[in-house]
């Protein structure tokens, strides 16, 4: 039998080559859109974006809209916009507080917990409670939600592993970002802009691409946002896999733990804070190794990124964090939601300030993001192509003919996964194998996200 679109595109990622047109092709957007998105973990937002009871936001998993409500009595709940009459969308505002939705076409009403409230003419048209019963229908729910540190996750279907599971030890990593008090995080935004870009492209630029920032991002060290004078000194920091996540590093100047948080620009106050929080290997990364976390990609679309430019001339590195999510709308078109992301219990200084440091960096005046998305639109133009069927892309950085690897595994590297020292593509490697097994059917090979191996 002639191989299916996705079994020769994963035979072609096993070796590094990427199929081109994965990243402008309708026919592959279809098998995402079937087999990836529904069967997995895919995030949805922040606790700290509903905070009262009633409070909502609307997000969506490709083409299905969720409302993700606290309810009255606290509880935390998504349902699916879909009203169960005639399929209206009940909610249209995109955030909001309220204890009801009420359906615009006839006004079946809904309580923030997903329960039908009411219905008009109850009795006259449907014969009262026992003709149709409230209490038996309420709007439907994914199969699965639950959160970790914050960070809310829905399953469409049940993925058969647990939110805590699926994360396995890239928590180590993630932890850094968004435990940095007992208090967590809290999150302003998102803010939201399309761009004719495929969704995975940014994925896997996060996931590990150091390589780009040198040339791409090579205007942002000239103008002196940042305090590293040399775009170059990327590839002195290590690059890291875990399961379903990966990331970069920055390499800092000798120094203990406390010094090299200074160096990223975190009051004392913050420090003591992580220091208590962390564990050993976490405080050990940064003080003994003097790594610091920067752009992540957790599977399948959620990045992060943490970096410290100067935002006052003349003055110190303010450090900020931004959680950005690569939304599929079409083969060549994606949703960029980006979130501003700040320890709750921070100085209301230093919030003021991490946030302008995110403003010049990344969201849609961000300077990063400017370089970033001409290049990925650029990409996309050209994998929508008929030609683009004949090219596989050059995906092999790290890799001998020999099967030998260039760069300097860290066998002592305090971290979860593998890490080495170095530009690679191992990260985007492994982030599209996985990518991969997940574009066959139900019963074709583990999609769960387990850690299979990959590639180390
Ligand atoms: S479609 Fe919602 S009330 Fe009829
Ligand atoms: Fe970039």
């Amino acid at each position: 039998m002639r191989p299916g679109p996705a079994e020769e595109i994963s035979a072609a990622i096993a070796d590094g080559m990427i199929p081109a047109h994965v990243y402008g092709d309708p026919e592959v957007f279809e098998l995402e859109r079937r087999n990836l998105f529904p069967r997995t973990w895919v995030f949805l937002g922040h606790t700290s974006e509903i905070p009262h009871p009633g409070d909502f936001v609307l997000r969506r998993i490709v083409d299905d809209s969720f409302i993700v409500t606290r309810d009255d009595t606290g509880r935390i709940g998504v349902h699916l916009n879909m009203c169960l009459h005639r399929g209206m969308q009940v909610c249209r505002a995109e955030m909001g507080n309220t204890r009801m939705f009420r359906c615009p076409y006839h006004a079946w009403s809904y309580r923030n917990d997903g329960s039908l409230a009411g219905l008009p003419f109850h009795d006259e048209a449907y014969g009262g409670e026992e003709g149709l019963s409230r209490d038996r229908h309420r709007l439907v729910a994914p199969a699965r939600v639950e959160t970790y540190n914050g960070l809310m996750f829905a399953a469409v279907e049940d993925p058969g592993i647990s939110l805590e599971d699926f994360l396995g030890d890239f928590r180590f990593y993630l932890d850094l970002y968004t435990a940095q008090s007992e208090s967590g995080l809290e999150l302003r935004g998102p803010q939201r802009w399309r761009v004719n870009a495929n969704w995975k492209i940014g994925c896997e630029n996060f996931v590990g691409d150091m390589y780009h920032t040198p040339y791409t991002h090579r205007s942002v060290v000239d103008i002196g946002l940042f305090r590293e004078p040399k775009a170059h000194k990327r590839k002195e920091g290590v690059l890291y896999h875990c399961g379903v996540g990966g990331g970069t590093t920055y390499k800092l100047p000798p120094g203990d733990f406390t010094e090299r948080m200074r160096y990223v620009g975190y009051p004392d106050i913050m420090i003591d804070r992580m220091a208590a929080l962390w564990s050993e290997p976490q405080r050990r990364m940064v003080g003994d190794d003097g790594f610091m976390v920067s752009a992540a990609t957790l599977f399948p679309n959620l990045s992060l990124v943490h970096n410290w430019p100067i935002v006052r001339e003349g003055e110190d590195v303010v450090p900020f964090i931004s959680l950005r999510q690569w939304h599929p709308v079409s083969a060549t078109e994606t949703e960029v939601l980006s979130w501003f992301a700040v320890d709750a219990e921070a100085p209301d200084d230093f919030k003021a300030d991490s946030y302008k440091a995110y403003l010049m960096c990344f969201g849609s005046s961000g300077m990063f993001e400017q370089d970033d998305i001409e290049n990925w639109v650029s990409i996309t133009t050209a994998a929508a192509g008929s030609m683009a069927h004949r090219l596989q892309l050059n995906s092999r950085m790290g890799l001998l003919h020999d099967g030998g690897q260039v760069g300097r595994p860290l066998d002592d590297f305090p971290g979860p996964g593998f890490a080495r020292v170095g530009y690679g593509e191992f990260n985007q490697r492994n982030w599209l194998q996985m990518w991969s097994r997940h574009l066959f059917p139900p019963g074709a090979g583990d999609t769960t996200g387990r850690d299979t191996g990959g590639e180390r």
